[in-house]
């Protein structure tokens, strides 16, 4: 179609859409309206209920804030911005055109809020000691851990997202983390680690606001192979915690079978590791593990769960 007879259509198409929206919205089922796979607006429906489902995909339709923390738990650091809703020194940075437009305090790893509670509860557990970080790259969570560990050993499977990872080390000064490119459930360490943090693959169904295309590559089968794939690097974690050491499992998705289904999974697979109840305010916490319902914390959508290895 050339570029004339094309806008012509498009403009057509559009008259009628606003001439016939409104009757057309309201015969539309919650998917359409919503632009999500209705396999998945279904399974959301029959456990979050309809109003609560309307509201996360209408969340996962919004724009994103743009920000982020320096390292470890300094606010010392003065920049322009606003404060994050749960983190003091987060700090939103206005949009101006795209990420490399804007002026953005050096030292600032982006990210979203969510993100930084996270990996920050996970960094104080390990504080002062080795770190093994299995799922790393580009290094949202080393950030933080690299503000409070001795030495940390950051795995990834992807040699192209540890190149990034290696870009933002040599922004940020991580010297004393070193990158591994190996898969997670063939590491070789039997105990040694003070902290493992495992930052699962996942479904990613709690982070669809920032990554708005991620929601297509959603099937029952993603989220099969999501939980073998977390079990296989939970248990190859575990056997690298010393003994007294922490194993820290997070996930950026709603689903349970990534999730709390994962910590009954691991508690009754493997003695010897106790829970560590996780703290925060009641709406990021539920039965000592962080769990987030974006659009009622306005955060991203992450879980987390911790356990102790018995001396
Ligand atoms: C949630 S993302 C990590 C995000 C990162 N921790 C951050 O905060 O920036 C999960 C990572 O796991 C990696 N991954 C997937 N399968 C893996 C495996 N079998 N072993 C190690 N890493 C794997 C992916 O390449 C991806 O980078």
């Amino acid at each position: 179609m050339g570029s004339h007879r094309g806008r012509g259509f498009v403009n057509a198409v559009l008259r009628r859409l606003a001439a016939e929206g409104e009757p057309c919205i309201k015969n539309a089922s919650p998917d359409v309206i919503w632009s999500h796979p209705p396999e998945l607006v279904k399974r959301w429906t029959s456990r979050f209920g309809k109003d609560r489902t309307a509201a996360l995909m209408e969340w996962n339709n919004s724009v994103p804030p743009i920000g982020g923390v320096t390292p470890g738990n300094s606010s010392a650091v003065e920049y322009k911005g606003t404060a994050g809703r749960y983190v003091r020194d987060y700090t939103e940075f206005p949009r101006m055109g795209d990420l490399n437009q804007m002026d953005i305090p050096e030292g600032v790893y982006i990210q979203d809020e969510a993100n930084v509670i996270v990996a920050r509860m996970g960094a104080l557990l390990g504080a002062g000691g080795r770190v093994l970080e299995v799922g790393a790259a580009p290094g949202g969570k080393t950030h933080h851990l690299a503000g409070k560990a001795d030495s940390v050993v950051s795995v990834d499977r992807s040699f192209e997202r540890m190149g990034l990872w290696k870009e933002n080390r040599s922004r940020l000064g991580w010297e004393h983390c070193l990158p591994l490119v190996a898969l997670g459930g063939e590491l070789p360490f039997a105990g040694g680690f003070d902290l493992v943090f495992i930052d699962a693959p996942c479904t990613n169904t709690g982070v669809y606001r920032r990554r708005s295309d991620a929601r297509w590559n959603w099937s029952e089968e993603l989220l099969v192979q999501c939980s073998d794939l977390q079990r296989e690097l939970l248990r190859k974690g575990a056997e690298a915690v010393a003994d007294g050491g922490v194993l820290f499992y997070s996930t950026c998705s709603l689903e349970p079978e990534e999730d709390q289904d994962q910590v009954e999974w691991f508690e009754s697979s493997f003695a010897g590791f106790d829970r560590i109840p996780l703290q925060g305010p009641e709406e990021l916490v539920r039965d000592g593990l962080i769990s987030i319902f974006p659009p009622e914390c306005s955060i991203d959508g992450i879980f987390a769960a911790a356990w102790r290895r018995g001396l």
